[in-house]
């Protein structure tokens, strides 16, 4: 059985929620305390014993491209300077995996993005982490595209990771029917992409973490543009799951769509809370954020 090497990252929407920040700059770039969104959403991966990394990129290719790439200058500058550490962050990224880049000339939905990667791909399973979303491994958790890898590893089936939104979110999700095979552990028996509440199967809602059989490329490739005009995951993901079955998994990472500008905020605070040179100040300025809104 073929193991999980490969991983698709999807970049190339237009990232409107975001605007005007998002005209010129892609979303994806968008930084999170001192790095841009892409770069963690890479590491997960890394962790997660990825090897290739498709990126699916669209306007802006060159500033993501060019993240991980070599900047002469600005190296030799640092180097000049003494600037070691500086150095060493720069050179870690451009090493740090295989990066291939492919173009979505239009951004005809998510299905489409993964379906742009299939040349690169080929027979082989991959992972797909979306490019917008952050998770960020609590005390004890584990990366969930490792958890999501692992299962297809030992199992041979696609897996997804879910969770439990509220009913004002399950609009903005993919939302699965499951049946719970042990605890955390679900088999999906059908999914609707963005129901209305009264139409949901149920509450768990797909965030964008993903491990597939190489058959999902099949699917999309007979996939009609359904709603929005979009070519949707969702909709050969239920052929996925009729004709090959599709298992579910919970995480106890915590997740930010940050693409989503609440969700924006949120990873900045908590991620900006966890390092090392920043936490400590930030903390004691949130406390004092906090008595003083108290005291309104
Ligand atoms: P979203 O639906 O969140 O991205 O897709 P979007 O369309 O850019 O967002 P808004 O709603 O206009 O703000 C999730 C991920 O899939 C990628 C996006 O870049 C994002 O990382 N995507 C989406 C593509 O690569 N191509 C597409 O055609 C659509």
């Amino acid at each position: 059985m073929k193991r999980i090497k490969k991983a698709i990252i999807p970049a190339a929407g237009l990232g409107t929620r975001f605007l005007p920040a998002t005209k010129t700059v892609p979303k994806e770039m968008l930084t999170i305390v001192d790095a841009p969104i892409i770069l963690y959403v890479v590491e997960e991966a890394i962790k997660a014993g990825i090897e290739d990394i498709v990126l699916v990129a669209g306007r802006g290719k060159h500033a993501i491209e060019d993240f991980f790439d070599t900047s002469y200058e600005l190296e030799d500058r640092l180097a000049k300077d003494g600037k070691s550490h500086l150095l060493e962050k720069l050179t870690r990224i451009r090493d740090m995996a295989n990066i291939i880049s492919i173009r979505q000339k239009q951004a005809l939905g998510l299905g489409h993005a993964i379906l742009t990667a299939q040349p690169i791909v080929g027979q082989e399973p991959f992972a797909v982490l979306l490019g917008d979303e952050i998770t960020m491994e609590t005390k004890g958790s584990e990366n969930v595209t490792s958890l999501l890898c692992r299962s297809f590893d030992d199992t041979g089936v696609s897996a997804v990771s879910i969770m439990k939104v509220e009913d004002s979110e399950v609009s903005k999700y993919g939302i699965a029917d499951v049946s719970e095979i042990k605890p955390g552990f679900f088999r999906v028996n059908d999914l609707v992409e963005k129901p209305k509440v009264s139409e949901a199967p149920s509450r768990w809602a797909l965030p964008g973490r993903y491990a597939f059989d190489s058959h999902i490329m099949t699917l999309l490739k007979d996939a009609k543009p359904s709603l929005n005009g979009e070519i949707q995951l969702t909709d050969s993901m239920r052929l996925l799951c009729r004709e090959k079955g599709l298992n579910a998994m919970t995480f106890s990472s915590k997740r930010f769509d940050a693409g989503d500008k609440l969700g924006y905020l949120q990873a900045n605070v908590e991620l900006g809370l966890q390092n090392p040179e920043l936490g400590e100040s930030l903390k004691q300025y949130l406390l004092q954020l906090c008595s003083e809104l108290g005291k309104g």
